[in-house]
């Protein structure tokens, strides 16, 4: 029998093409290995729309290839309706939280809202950083911020059931 979607996670960055698709696979191979990506329902977008469609950006693809992931999402942008339909919206940073926190004040939703690095046990500033305009080790930087947010945001959501 089929199990039951129980919660459902929105990874959020400014184009998504970059950190939210990583945190996304990321995420969603610790699901696989824990055996809850049938319940778990994850996704990702962006607060812009400059990438719509697109692949994730090669070095993203690169890290997570590395580490055994595969990137298969395309860049969409985010919709009023996420904030109604996922019940956890992670924000990459605070800029993008607060892009969400404008589509919420304006029509609603009740998602929980958090920034990824709130569950990273070394949360420095609290932020990942875009990693666009860097070089590669950027993109190394992000996957290790991710892979430790992923763990706590995971024990969250499952205590949140
Ligand atoms: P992301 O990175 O928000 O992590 O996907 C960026 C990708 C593209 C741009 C900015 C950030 N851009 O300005 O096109």
């Amino acid at each position: 029998m089929d199990t039951p979607e129980t919660t459902s996670v929105l990874f959020i960055c400014l184009g998504n093409i970059c950190r939210s698709p990583l945190a996304e696979g990321v995420f969603s191979h610790l699901l696989r290995q824990q055996g809850l990506d049938e319940t778990i329902r994850v996704d990702s977008a962006g607060t812009g729309s400059w990438h719509v469609g697109e692949m994730a950006d090669p070095r993203s693809r690169e890290v997570a290839g590395r580490h055994g992931i595969t990137l298969p999402s395309r860049a969409r942008q985010v919709t009023p309706s996420d904030l109604r339909d996922f019940d956890w919206v992670v924000a990459m940073d605070r800029s993008n939280l607060q892009a969400l926190e404008e589509i919420r004040d304006e029509d609603g939703g009740d998602a929980r809202l958090v920034l990824l690095r709130d569950f990273d046990p070394e949360p420095g500033d609290g932020e990942v950083p875009d990693p666009y305009y860097g070089g590669p080790r950027g993109f190394d930087t992000v996957y290790e911020m991710v892979l430790r947010s992923s763990h706590g945001l995971l024990e969250a959501v499952q205590g949140d059931d």
